[in-house]
């Protein structure tokens, strides 16, 4: 055991790695995507893998759900698995109208009411944003392969149920285009430790019509977001 809650060897990791909520979504991927990959860790069940893409080492790791859950793994790839750059790849609910589902939403920046930023900037409001980097090769990126892309703010909650609908206007209005439950923890992470990141988000929820894609869906109809994030993860 290496740390509390992985059981890979330092050998086992890439710097590069690609995570995800849903250790169903990393075993995908694996199978699907990356060559010769060999499973690094199943502690928790939360599973991660490394293998290659287009010829280049990349890992995958699940890390749950919201950013107490999220945290705990990137504190660990980071102190000690020497991970340097993290491409987020999840789901999210859409706010904005002008965004459909299966779209992907890139988020520059990511507002939230977790406290976690909070504890970590002594209580100051801290600005989560991704590294401009990134942000600008996922872009160039979706634009060569023609992926329908969003680039902006994005809601990180803490609570997946019970808000309310005013709740949902006051952040449309300010121009948040969809929630999700990590980006913003991960952002201030990757500020406070200062390794590279960004954050690809598939819409599978919207927020106001209350429609969802299936369970299923959720696992295997991300194929655009995956190509986005592999064809990152080796720039
Ligand atoms: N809310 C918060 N996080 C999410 C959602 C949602 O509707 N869908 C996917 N992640």
């Amino acid at each position: 055991m290496i740390t509390p809650h992985m059981n890979s060897k330092i050998s086992d990791f890439s710097e590069v790695v690609i995570i995800s909520g849903d250790p169903l979504r990393i075993k995908y991927i694996a199978k699907n995507f990356l060559k010769n990959s060999i499973k690094i860790n199943n502690v928790r069940l939360m599973l991660g893998y490394t293998g290659f893409y287009k010829n280049k080492k990349v890992s995958l790791m699940s890390h749950g759900m919201g950013i107490p859950s999220l945290s705990i793994y990137i504190r660990e790839l980071f102190f000690n698995y020497n991970v340097k750059k993290i491409i987020r790849l999840g789901t999210c609910g859409k706010i904005s109208k002008n965004i459909k589902m299966r779209d992907i939403v890139v988020a520059i920046g990511a507002s939230t009411d977790s406290s976690m930023n909070r504890l970590r900037f002594k209580n100051y409001d801290f600005s989560s944003t991704a590294t401009f980097n990134m942000l600008k090769n996922t872009y160039n990126i979706a634009k060569k392969y023609n992926f329908k892309i969003h680039i902006g703010n994005i809601f990180s909650t803490d609570s997946f149920y019970g808000k309310s609908d005013s709740f949902y206007n006051l952040i449309k209005n300010f121009g948040i285009l969809a929630i999700d439950m990590e980006t913003s923890g991960l952002y201030s992470l990757s500020s406070e430790l200062n390794f590279q990141t960004v954050s690809i988000c598939t819409v599978s929820d919207c927020i106001f019509s209350k429609k969802s894609i299936s369970f299923k869906d959720r696992e295997n109809t991300l194929n655009d977001s995956i190509i986005l994030a592999l064809e990152l993860s080796i720039k």
